[in-house]
C-alpha cells in the first residue's frame, strides 16, 4: 500500500516519519509533482495538482476537522473525503471558548485595564441566567464546546441541522428554529462548518436578533472566516447593539496588518490557534482508519459532499 502526503505550506517530513512507524507496512512518501499512483493521501490544502495526478486514490485524509477547501477542488467521485474527528481538537476548543466566554462575562478586560493603571477597582457582578450560551453546530466540536459551556452553569442553547438530545443542551434545529435560537442566546458561539448553506450566516440581520434584539450581545467565532460578514459585525459593535466579538478566523488569511479588527477596543483577535492539529493523535486516529478501509470496514468522519461536511 502507497501513501503520499502532501501538506502543502507545512513541512512533511514529522508526518511522514509518524506514518511510517505507525503503518510499518506501507510506502509512506511526501508528495512532489511526477511522484507515482498512491493507494491513499494525508493532505492539508493540497493543490489541483496534486488531484489531477492522483486521481486513483481511494482515500483523501485532511489533517484538520474543516474540509471546506478540499471540496472547492475538482475531485474524482470514487475518493473518499475523511476529516479529523476531535482528534484532540474538542479539549481544546472548549478550553478557548470558555476562555473567551468568561473573560467577556467576567469583565477581565476591564480589570486588566484597571490593573495596568494600579486602579483596586470593583465590578459589579453580573448574572449568568442573563447569559446565554448559544452554540451553532452540534457536532463533534460543538458538543464538547456545549458541555464544557454548561459545567459554568450558564443557559446553554445550541443549533444544528437535524434534531438532537443533548443533556443540558436546549436543542433547536434547522432554519424554522433559527431566530428563535439567536433571540434566545445573548453570547453566540460559532462551530458549523462552512457550506453554501452557512457562507455568511452571521450577518446583521442574524446578529441584531442575539439577546432578544436587545443590545448585549457577544460574538466567538471559531469556524470559518467566511462564517461572518465583517463589515456587518463591525457596524453592530460601533452602534452598540453588539457588545463586542472574539475571533479566531478571517475572510483572508493571515489577517491584514491594516484590518481594523487587530486595533479595535472590543475586539479581540488570535491568529486561527483556537484548535490546532496534534500531529501524534491524527497520525493514530489516520492510521486505524487507513487500516480499517484496507479490511472493508466502515469508518467515521467520511465526509458527504452533497452536503458539503
Ligand atoms: P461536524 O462534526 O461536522 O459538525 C458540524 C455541525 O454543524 C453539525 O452539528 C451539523 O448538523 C451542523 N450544521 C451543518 N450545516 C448546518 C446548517 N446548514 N444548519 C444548521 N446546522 C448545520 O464538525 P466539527 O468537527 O464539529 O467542526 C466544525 C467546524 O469547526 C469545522 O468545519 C471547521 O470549519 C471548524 N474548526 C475550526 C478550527 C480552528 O482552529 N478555528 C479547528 C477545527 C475545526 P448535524 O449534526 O445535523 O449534521
Ligand atoms: C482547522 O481550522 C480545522 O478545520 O481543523
Amino acid at each position: 500500500m502507497k501513501i503520499t502526503v502532501c501538506l502543502t505550506d507545512l513541512r512533511p517530513d514529522s508526518w511522514v516519519a509518524d506514518l511510517r512507524s505507525a503503518l510499518p507496512d506501507a510506502e509512506v512518501e511526501p508528495w512532489a509533482p511526477g511522484a507515482p499512483q498512491a493507494d491513499h493521501a494525508v493532505v492539508w490544502a493540497p493543490p489541483q495538482t496534486f488531484i489531477d495526478e492522483q486521481p486513483r486514490l481511494r482515500g483523501l485524509f485532511n489533517i484538520g476537522a474543516g474540509v471546506d477547501a478540499l471540496l472547492g477542488l475538482r475531485l474524482p467521485p470514487s475518493m473518499r473525503i475523511v476529516r479529523l474527528d476531535d482528534a484532540g481538537m474538542g479539549v481544546q476548543m472548549a478550553e478557548y471558548v470558555c476562555h473567551a466566554l468568561i473573560r467577556h462575562f467576567r469583565d477581565f478586560e476591564g480589570y486588566e485595564a484597571d490593573a495596568r493603571e494600579g486602579r483596586w477597582s470593583f465590578r459589579k457582578p453580573r448574572d449568568r441566567m442573563d447569559f446565554a450560551v448559544g452554540v451553532m453546530g452540534l457536532g463533534v466540536l460543538g458538543q464538547r464546546v456545549a458541555q464544557a459551556i454548561s459545567t459554568f452553569e450558564f443557559p446553554v442553547l445550541g443549533w444544528s441541522r437535524s434534531p438532537k438530545q443533548i443533556e443540558g443542551v436546549e436543542c433547536h434545529a434547522g432554519r424554522e428554529s433559527f431566530d428563535a435560537f439567536l433571540g434566545a442566546s445573548r453570547v453566540l458561539v460559532n462551530l458549523l462548518p462552512l457550506t453554501d448553506d452557512t457562507r455568511g450566516i452571521l450577518n446583521a440581520k442574524s446578529l441584531s436578533r442575539l439577546n432578544g434584539g436587545r443590545p448585549g450581545g457577544y460574538l466567538i467565532n471559531v469556524a470559518r472566516g467566511a462564517h461572518l460578514v465583517e463589515r456587518d459585525l463591525l457596524s453592530l459593535i460601533d452602534a452598540g447593539q453588539l457588545a463586542g466579538a472574539t475571533l479566531d478566523v478571517f475572510e483572508t488569511e493571515p489577517l491584514p496588518p491594516e484590518h481594523p479588527f487587530w486595533r479595535h477596543p472590543r475586539i479581540t483577535v488570535t491568529p486561527h490557534a483556537s484548535a490546532r492539529t496534534v500531529r501524534e493523535v491524527s497520525v493514530a486516529q489516520i492510521a486505524g482508519k487507513i487500516r480499517a478501509m484496507e479490511r472493508g470496514e466502515p469508518i467515521a468522519g467520511v465526509v458527504e459532499r452533497d452536503r458539503g461536511y
